[in-house]
């Protein structure tokens, strides 16, 4: 049986969805690979579990940064690991829509199309995320109607201005979720005097971490080594200090915002002051994330609904476009 599937390669998660099916995977980007023999060992979830507690002849690996492979044999690797385990032996795969971040240079843009060809794949569609985003917020892109989407990740933010199903405006920005988790690491380092992992620190953005102060309060227990003694360490957290650590980055994606608009041609830029923006990606979860653009941009800023899966679903509506132009 022939069937075209959906992927979305993200720095952080890696999805697919199967038409009638909807999303079947919805795994962490990350491998565990055995040096001697350079081995897949384990993906996803298992894979994460190990991030800095792999013994010398393991590592892991995240096989993308900034939304771009960055270990090509492994980004097909993890592919068709997760393919295989997904999709039935049965299913060929005729044609894969996959979302990439906007602006990928040629190169970075062939890299992800043989990744996904080595699974066997005859024909692979590139999305821009923000397209993707947008279809995946129920928006109709078909309209000569301008929507300001932003799709805040792990390793990128991409933004556009869709209208007619493309972008009429669109900017990139290697801002997003884990450059949140590189600030919360060396703030508690600098801090604290305690070094924390690249897990540690995501658990502690998502459990406390807040864009704007006063709108999340609370702490948390973040255990470590201490940089003082050498030995295993625990601090307390509170919501309010790792605030500006993580404003940094958001105020860098504000003003990328800020920049896409100034480019944003009259009559679109009527249609966004109506509409306001759209915010989606796993970290437009974070509190406060829509209130500081709606500050810097004087826009209303509306999150999606489950805004981490919408671009896997979008891509999965855009298998329709390409089943209708076939
Ligand atoms: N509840 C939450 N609060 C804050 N951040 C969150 C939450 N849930 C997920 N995130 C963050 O969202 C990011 C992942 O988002 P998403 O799944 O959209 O990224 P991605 O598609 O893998 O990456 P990219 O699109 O940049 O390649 C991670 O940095 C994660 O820590
Ligand atoms: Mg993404």
């Amino acid at each position: 049986m022939a069937v075209d599937i959906a992927i979305d390669l993200g720095t952080s998660r890696t999805r697919i969805f199967l038409p009638r099916r909807g999303i079947t995977a919805d795994v962490p980007s990350v491998v565990a690979v055995g040096e001697e023999h350079e081995e897949l060992l384990h993906f996803g979830e298992a894979a994460y579990r190990m991030i800095g507690r792999t013994p010398p002849p393991i590592r892991t690996i995240c096989p993308l940064g900034n939304g771009v492979i960055a270990h090509f044999d492994w980004a097909a690797a993890m592919l068709a690991a997760l393919l295989k385990e997904t999709v039935s032996a049965k299913i060929r795969m005729p044609r894969v829509a996959v979302c990439v971040p906007v602006g990928l240079t040629d190169v970075e843009k062939r890299a992800v199309i043989d990744a996904v060809s080595r699974s066997g794949v005859r024909q692979v569609c590139l999305v821009e995320a923000p397209v993707a985003a947008a279809l995946g917020t129920g928006i109709d892109i078909h309209t000569p109607h301008g929507t300001l989407v932003v799709d805040i990740g792990g390793g990128t933010t991409d933004m556009a201005v869709i209208s007619l199903c493309d972008a009429a405006v669109s900017r990139s920005v290697r801002q997003a979720g884990q450059v949140m988790d590189e600030a919360i690491i060396q703030y508690i380092r600098e801090q604290h005097h305690l070094l924390i992992g690249q897990r540690t620190a995501e658990s502690v953005k998502q459990q406390i971490g807040c864009i704007v102060p006063d709108i999340r309060s609370g702490e948390c227990c973040v255990k470590g080594k201490n940089l003082l003694t050498g030995m295993p360490g625990q601090v307390t957290v509170a919501a309010e200090e790792i605030t500006a650590p993580l404003q940094t980055t958001a105020q860098a994606i504000t003003g990328c915002i800020r920049e896409l608009l100034e480019a944003t041609p009259p009559e679109l830029m009527a249609d966004i002051e109506a509409e306001g923006i759209v915010l989606t990606g796993g970290s437009a979860q974070l509190p406060g994330f829509d209130r500081l653009i709606q500050q810097a941009t004087g826009l209303s800023v509306r999150i999606a609904e489950q805004p981490d899966l919408c671009v896997i679903n979008g891509c999965g509506r855009y298998l329709r476009f390409l089943r209708k132009a076939a």
